[in-house]
């Protein structure tokens, strides 16, 4: 629990600003990505120590691939390291990962990972931790109407689009965060941003830590949340 508060349900992060990180200090932009891994780590435990439900992370998006071949080798290795040493890291934890995103053009050894950590956690409800990989947010509205199509569904509803996203469970998230300066969604969450509040903050992801989570929950405290009605 935070300060007493009802936490948030769902935090969702652009983690950006990992090559501007590495950059500041002679390093190559792989070792920027590497020290994200370790804000992963940090954003995940501070998450389930407040109470918060749902944790999503845009690892990987459909406009990614224009990126040197190099560096998208490397952010792949990071994702299936991670996943791969999930159990170890996370041991007793009971955390449930959940991939969203096209899988279909990843590498096979990587997909076998991420369906293998997605089954291995299935059962588990302290935390889901949600990634996107090959995630777009235009890209999953299309395949969400692709498959009413061959459900021959007509009269498309709301509720519809939303049962055919990629994690149909996944509350809308309550604080879409982006780090590193940058004010734009990026293709993140199209569907499930309507009402979620976004917050900017200048550092870099590698730089997250407990302190700057606590600062974006005083910032999401302060907003007055509506949802399009009036104040209470
Ligand atoms: C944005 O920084 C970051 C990414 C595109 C990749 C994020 C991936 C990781 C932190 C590692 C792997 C993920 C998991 C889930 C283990 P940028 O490279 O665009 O930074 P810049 O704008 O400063 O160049």
């Amino acid at each position: 629990m935070y300060k007493g508060k009802q936490p948030p349900n769902h935090i969702a992060i652009i983690m950006d600003g990992n090559g501007r990180w590495a950059k500041e200090r002679f390093l190559p932009r792989k070792a920027g990505h590497k020290k994200g891994v370790d804000a992963i780590k940090k954003a995940v435990y501070t998450a389930e120590e407040y109470g918060i439900k749902y944790i999503t992370f845009y690892a990987f998006s459909t406009e990614n691939w224009k990126r040197p071949k190099d560096e998208i080798n490397s952010l792949f290795s990071l994702i299936e390291e991670f996943v791969n040493k999930f159990d170890k890291e996370f041991k007793g934890k009971e955390y449930r990962i959940n991939i969203m995103g096209d899988l279909s053009k990843l590498p096979d050894d990587l997909v076998l990972s991420l369906n293998s950590i997605c089954e291995r956690t299935k059962a588990f409800d302290k935390l889901i931790i949600n990634i996107g990989i090959n995630y777009g947010g235009r890209d999953e509205i299309v395949h969400a109407v692709n498959k009413l199509i061959e459900n021959n569904k007509t009269n498309i509803s709301e509720k519809d689009i939303k049962d055919n996203l990629y994690i149909n469970y996944l509350p809308d998230p309550d604080i879409i965060l982006r780090t590193a300066g940058e004010k734009r969604l990026s293709n993140f969450l199209l569907w499930q941003c309507a009402y979620s509040e976004l917050i900017f903050i200048d550092e870099y992801w590698p730089e997250f830590d407990k302190d700057l989570f606590d600062r974006v929950l005083d910032e999401y405290y302060l907003r007055n949340r509506r949802f399009g009605g009036l104040n209470a």
